[in-house]
């Protein structure tokens, strides 16, 4: 099977500081993977690299098979390869429904329509409303997004991704600066995500991981420390050995 999302021999440093050392990682279609790891072991630079935002020194990025690693971050996007916007990219005096709309609109290849009525683009209107019903956030779609809890603006991120219909989803961190009464929320949505998107999240709440994530990559140093699933992952000397020592040093 041709995997959804292939990083093979990636390498970075910046100076004299390596922060991808070899990275290798394969995610299936459908996978649901968990990247963790200390702070600054190379987990965002990773999915910098993944998509576009950085380039590597060395190493390639497979997308369905192609080689994406020269394509630039909107091309990469058009492979199906998407990460969720931050928080700054929404437009917060529009609606939700105006947002997801914008996403879509984009993938079909009609950003100047947007200047038109909605009502001339009902089919766009129609999936967007469709998508944020399925994710259980059309209550919401006529709030603008300055209005919402931070929890909230966190989902909508998510729905302006699926908007551009990814086949592979990188989810840096989703629940941060959520607060732990809304982050059920974030767990809920990723769990009704469509079967055949494969999925890498950063997180650093374990439950999340543990709950979602059927792989997990430990990230140390930039460097792979190991892949496996989490009940093993959670029984490593090596892994607990990492995490013990920065709750000791923090
Ligand atoms: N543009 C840059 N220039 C120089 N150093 C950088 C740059 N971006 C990241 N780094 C360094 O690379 C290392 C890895 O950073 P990165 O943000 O990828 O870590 P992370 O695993 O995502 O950490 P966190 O869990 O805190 O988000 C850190 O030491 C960071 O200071
Ligand atoms: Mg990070």
């Amino acid at each position: 099977m041709t995997a959804a999302l292939e990083v093979r021999d990636l390498c970075r440093s910046f100076g004299a500081l390596n922060v991808t050392r070899d990275v290798n990682m394969t995610l299936d279609t459908g996978a649901r993977h968990a990247l963790i790891g200390p702070n600054g072991a190379g987990k965002t630079t990773l999915i910098n690299l993944i998509t576009g935002v950085l380039p590597p020194d060395s190493g390639a990025v497979f997308v369905g098979g192609r080689d994406i690693t020269r394509l630039d971050q909107a091309a990469r996007v058009k492979t199906g390869l998407c990460r969720t916007f931050q928080i700054n990219q929404l437009f917060r005096a529009l609606t939700v429904l105006e947002n997801v709309a914008l996403s879509i609109a984009e993938r079909r290849g009609r950003g100047s329509a947007l200047f038109r009525p909605f009502s001339r683009n009902t089919d766009v209107v129609d999936e967007a409303m469709a998508l944020l019903a399925r994710l259980g956030l059309a209550e919401d779609a006529l709030t603008p997004v300055a209005a919402l809890a931070y929890g909230g603006q966190r989902l909508v991120e998510i729905a302006i991704t699926l908007g551009q219909r990814p086949t592979v989803l990188l989810l840096d961190e989703p629940a941060a600066g959520v607060p732990s009464a809304e982050s059920h929320l974030l767990l809920d949505l990723l769990e009704t995500l469509p079967d055949d998107i494969a999925i890498l999240i950063i997180e650093h709440d374990m439950d999340v991981v543990f709950r979602f994530a059927e792989r997990v990559t430990v990230l140390v140093d930039g460097a792979v420390l190991v892949e496996d699933t989490p009940a093993n992952i959670a029984e490593n000397a090596d892994v607990r050995a990492v995490y013990l020592g920065e709750r000791r040093d923090g």
